[in-house]
């Protein structure tokens, strides 16, 4: 029997700068699967722990608020057997997780089209959801049917009706305004984007919201993205210098 050897973490963390709200583009899970000679779909499953794993140490950090990339409103292109397989994912991740989730006050949240989702994965994920609705540890929210475009259009067609309604003025908009209809409303501000396995682009993922996030490109896969990445992470940004478009002092 093999054991995969914990790396030593070896990163000397500032527990005072630990990023607030950390967004993760879970990359490459396909490429891991087939290194393995295996389906696409095998890499999701062990993605989906992954995200228990960053979870759980995220919240011992005390990050407040952690986003994955579950499924973008592109992947509905990929095969229909690989998209009805993620769909079936949340069920699975719940039943081996929720409990020691809700045990670590996690708190479950999504963002995204979810009623384009089935049914039975919608209610999964809507029972997470209330089970964990008064945690008041991490908040860990799925995009899932989401996309960053997609946001931003919705939240303009509701500022639009208000204004039709009389309800509020041209005055009133303003970025404030705007980010209080956009999905991530009751999420803090993303310091943090991580994206596994190289590649280098956003993917239509928190447009507005990683405005001024620091960004960590990495090339493990993500089924191998670990605590030790995640400290990595973590410490590349505590040696950023963020000047929100200040001057360097
Ligand atoms: C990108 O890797 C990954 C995805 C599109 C899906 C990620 C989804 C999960 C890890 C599971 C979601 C879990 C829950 C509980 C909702 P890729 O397939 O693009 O990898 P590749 O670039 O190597 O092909």
């Amino acid at each position: 029997m093999f054991f995969k050897k914990k790396r030593e973490i070896e990163y000397d963390l500032d527990m005072n700068n630990i990023p607030q709200h950390i967004a993760f583009i879970m990359d490459g899970n396909g490429r891991w699967a087939k290194k393995r000679k295996m389906p696409r779909t095998y890499g999701h499953h062990e993605g989906t722990k992954t995200i228990r794993t960053l979870a759980l140490e995220a919240n011992r950090l005390g990050v407040k608020a952690m986003t994955v990339y579950a499924f973008s409103t592109e992947n509905f292109k990929r095969e229909a057997s690989e998209v009805d397989y993620i769909f079936k994912l949340p069920k699975e991740f719940f039943q081996l997780y929720l409990k020691e989730l809700m045990d670590n006050d996690v708190s479950i949240r999504y963002i995204g089209h979810l009623e384009m989702a089935p049914l039975e994965t919608r209610r999964i994920i809507e029972e997470a959801v209330s089970q964990t609705s008064r945690n008041h540890g991490l908040i860990l929210t799925f995009a899932f049917i989401y996309g960053g475009r997609d946001e931003i259009v919705e939240a303009t067609k509701i500022i639009c009706e208000e204004y039709k309604h009389g309800q509020i003025s041209l005055d009133d908009i303003n970025e404030d305004y705007f980010e209080k209809h956009l999905m991530t409303k009751d999420l803090p501000p993303v310091d943090l984007m991580v994206r596994s396995s190289g590649e280098k682009r956003l993917s239509n993922f928190l447009l507005w919201q990683l405005a001024y996030a620091e960004f960590v490109f990495d090339d493990t896969l993500w089924p191998d993205f670990d605590e030790e990445r995640l400290h990595y992470a973590i410490a590349v940004y505590q040696g950023r210098e963020r000047r929100f478009g200040g001057v360097v002092k």
